[in-house]
């Protein structure tokens, strides 16, 4: 998608070296970060400087061609490895991209390792297009039908980022609202802040600035109302990890919008790409609910009026802060799930009909 008119991609690689957007800096400075060694690859993930469940899958899969690099010896990539998988715990796409870079590179010999792998990396990115391309293409059927019953602007109310810049190119939830655009539908979206680290305020509604598409962002406890007042159509998020049984897993208050939702009769759908099902954990309470330093919430970054930027602090030095960075929404408040192979409704169900 474009930035300033250019189109980019997250991520790339490029003469052995790995090149991201720097998210922190959003959107205030736009940043091509070199990512080198192995080491650098899990220091961006565990900064943020890249995040959204596919990108830091992305980013964990080239972090190991970064490590074959640097030393294809078995136990440092094994090493390395690990604490790609443990950068981040709750997005599952990191764990299914190391596992299957780990699966691929098994016994290859050391000539070829670094072509194999590196190919794989590729793949993993080019299959995400694709995928978000379709989601794109599936969402845009429930919007079009809004559209026509409607005959006006669809509102559609997001949480979080699950724009292109959480994935390679298209975004999960922001895909069919690129498509709806592209095809001259009138959209409007209310982008929920979403405090602590406001990836609403400073990613989505950036991206979709970007493109041209009508936004307005609102402080995350305002979605409730303006449901009740019939201003939103329909909500559309993303997920970082959706167990088998469709329970959706995602940044903390998503649980609380899709409540509003169902009390309001409103339809509240996740898209996802099949790399963010985990079809193993059987029970929400075991998913790895991540909790981040509470300075995220105690202190906040922008501009100050000489437009440099600056961290302030917004919380009585001595309260106690909690920052648990994602919730989970259990399936009965899901309208459906948005994937690569259609729409489907949030159980095993559903899934299976797709995926088995
Ligand atoms: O903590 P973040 O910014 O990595 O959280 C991202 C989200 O919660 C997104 O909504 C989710 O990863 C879906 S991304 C397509």
């Amino acid at each position: 998608m474009k930035i300033e008119g250019k189109e980019y991609r997250t991520i790339w690689f490029e003469n052995k070296v790995l090149k991201i957007i720097d998210q922190t800096k959003l959107p205030y400075q736009f940043i091509i970060k070199e990512l080198r060694t192995a080491k650098d690859a899990i220091n961006a993930i565990k900064n943020m400087e890249v995040r959204g469940a596919p990108l830091i899958g992305a980013t964990a899969a080239y972090g190991l061609v970064l490590a074959i690099i640097e030393n294809n010896d078995q136990s440092f990539l094994k090493k390395s490895s690990e604490d790609l998988i443990n950068s981040r715990p709750t997005a599952i796409n990191l764990k299914w991209a190391v596992d299957r870079m780990m699966k691929k590179i098994s016994g290859v010999n050391s000539n070829e390792i670094l072509n194999i792998a590196l190919n794989e990396a590729s793949e993993i990115c080019e299959e995400d297009v694709k995928f978000c391309k379709n989601i794109g293409l599936n969402g845009l059927k429930i919007i079009e039908e809004i559209y026509k019953k409607k005959g006006d602007t669809v509102n559609i109310l997001t949480h979080c980022n699950a724009g292109w810049l959480a994935t390679i190119n298209w975004g999960t939830a922001t895909s069919p609202i690129y498509h709806a655009h592209k095809k001259g539908i009138p959209v409007h979206v209310w982008v929920d802040e979403t405090r602590p680290r406001n990836q609403g305020a400073n990613l989505t509604s950036y991206e979709l600035n970007e493109e041209q598409i009508p936004n307005t962002i609102i402080a995350d406890n305002t979605g409730g109302i303006l449901m009740q007042r019939a201003e939103v159509d329909m909500c559309i998020v993303g997920t970082d990890r959706t167990l088998a049984n469709g329970d959706v897993c995602n940044k903390i208050g998503t649980y609380l919008k899709a409540l509003a939702a169902k009390d309001n009769n409103i339809p509240f759908y996740v898209a996802l790409p099949s790399s963010t099902i985990d079809w193993d954990i059987k029970k929400f309470k075991d998913i790895p609910i991540e909790e981040r330093n509470s300075e995220e919430l105690s202190h906040i970054e922008g501009l100050d009026e000489n437009n440099n930027l600056k961290k302030i602090q917004i919380y009585p030095k001595k309260s106690k802060a909690m920052n648990l960075a994602f919730d989970i929404t259990p399936a009965k408040y899901v309208t459906g799930l948005i994937t690569e192979k259609g729409i489907c409704e949030a159980s095993e169900k559903g899934l299976k009909k797709l995926y088995k």
